[in-house]
């Protein structure tokens, strides 16, 4: 099991360019499903979710082919198959993003039920929801099996705006009869990515950007190009790394006005970094302070859907926390399971209380040590390598291939930067 060997304590300074957003590139690779002709990908990064992605449709017989470090063509014209290989869709929870393509495409599914990050519950009901409202008829197993006959537009009123739910109603509804609106739509930039896409693929998507989306059916779609966004969860953990290490990271290529409320949430965790164009440059080395709330009171931290404060970032947020002055409640309520990987930051040396599965209080200013850890998940696992590069003395994290099948290079980027880290097989 490969493992980063971690001296931490380095200064770390330099330049680094965020990869494409993993959670666009994933349902936009998804979307070539929809029609016989190329669809072209630019900024894309080359991680493992992305190459499982890629071994699920290949065999479903999608071709895909890189065309240098970072575009990916895919064509469906020899699609044939319907039933995903169930082993790797086990390794991935956007396998589910293969019922709205596959509905559409064959008008019927046998997916295996997705697999991916345990932590929480992740109900999958608005995905069933979806299916139902335009039409279809869905069956919890596993394998999920479902029908459609033709995809009629319907108004849809989700209980909840899952990412992955609005991303398959949009792969589902856009190939239809008549007009499908929905109501409580996810409207995160990797959903406005979706969108963007499947519009130059010749759908009629409205309302992009907002918790409101009207979709006119048409009845077929073409080929299209398009870049993916820069990938923010990336961008937001290598701020937190930059704001509680020393020396100062630059970070090129991102999307400021679609960071605007994350950069809120930072500053009351007394992390603010200098913007200039499409840059940020962060400097370590000095003492962050967490914002109280008006009246001196603890504030809190929330997790959210899209604009507040997603809840992807929650965790490498702990970590910058732990070194800065001042206390915080972190409430992530999304995710029952997000929170346990803070006994390892407790066990060297943080000053974490764990409420409930959902809460925890962080006070800091507090000195990390080295420690031998273990990344659960794509998340926790970045937290741990952030504690770890700030922490006295060599940690050691295994179970690697979580990190890195959601950080594209992580490796050589934080080399790049000057960090201490072996990475060992
Ligand atoms: N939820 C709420 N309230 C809401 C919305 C959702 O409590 O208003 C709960 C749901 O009940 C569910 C959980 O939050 O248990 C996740 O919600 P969602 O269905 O939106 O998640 P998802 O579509 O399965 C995507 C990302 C996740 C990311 C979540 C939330 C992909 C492939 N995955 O999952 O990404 O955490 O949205 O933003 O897009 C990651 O990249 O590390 C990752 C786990």
């Amino acid at each position: 099991m490969a493992k980063f060997i971690i001296e931490g304590g380095r200064p770390l300074s330099g330049r680094i360019v965020p990869a494409g957003n993993k959670n666009e590139v994933l349902p936009a690779i998804m979307a070539s499903i929809l029609t016989d002709e190329t669809v072209t990908l630019r900024r894309v990064p080359r991680i493992r979710d992305v190459e499982t992605t890629l071994s699920i449709l290949t065999l479903l017989g999608v071709q895909s082919e890189w065309a240098g470090d970072d575009t990916l063509t895919l064509n469906a014209r020899g699609i044939s198959n319907y039933k995903p290989d169930p082993a790797l869709c086990n390794h991935i929870r956007a396998s589910i993003l293969l019922l709205g393509p596959l509905l559409s495409r064959f008008g019927k599914i046998e997916i295996p039920t997705p697999g991916g990050d345990v932590i929480g519950a992740r109900r999958i009901d608005s995905h069933f929801e979806i299916v139902e409202a335009l039409g279809g008829s869905i069956e919890f197993g596993n394998p999920i099996i479902g029908s459609i006959k033709k995809v009629i537009g319907a108004d849809v009123y989700l209980d909840e705006p899952s990412v992955t739910a609005t991303e398959n109603l949009l792969l589902l509804a856009v190939r239809s009869e008549g007009t499908t609106r929905l109501y409580n739509a996810a409207c995160e930039p990797h959903v406005v990515g979706l969108c963007k896409l499947l519009n130059k693929m010749g759908a009629k998507i409205t309302g992009v950007g907002s918790n409101h989306l009207t979709i006119e059916g048409v009845s077929q779609l073409h080929g299209a190009e398009h870049t993916v966004g820069p990938d923010f969860m990336e961008i937001g953990s290598y701020l937190c790394l930059g704001a509680i290490a020393d020396g100062s990271i630059t970070i090129d290529r991102v999307d400021v006005a679609d960071l605007r409320f994350v950069l809120k949430t930072f500053s009351r965790l007394g992390i603010h970094p200098k913007i200039d164009n499409d840059s940020f440059l962060i400097e370590g080395g000095r003492t962050i302070e967490m914002q109280n709330d008006i009246g001196d009171r603890v504030a809190t931290i929330y997790s959210g859907p899209w604009p507040a404060f997603p809840t992807d970032l929650m965790s490498v947020s702990i970590v910058a926390a732990t070194q800065a002055m001042g206390t915080k409640i972190f409430h992530e309520k999304m995710f029952e399971g997000r929170m346990f990987f803070t006994d390892k930051l407790l066990a060297m040396g943080a000053n974490i209380v764990l409420c409930d599965p959902h809460r925890i209080v962080v006070t800091g200013p507090k000195q990390l040590y080295a420690s031998k850890m273990s990344s659960p998940d794509v998340r926790a696992g970045m937290a741990m390598l952030m504690a770890a590069l700030v922490a006295k003395g060599t940690s050691v994290i295994d179970n690697i291939y979580q990190i890195e099948r959601g950080y594209f290079g992580v490796h050589e980027k934080l080399l790049s930067l000057g960090a201490a880290i072996l990475r060992e097989q």
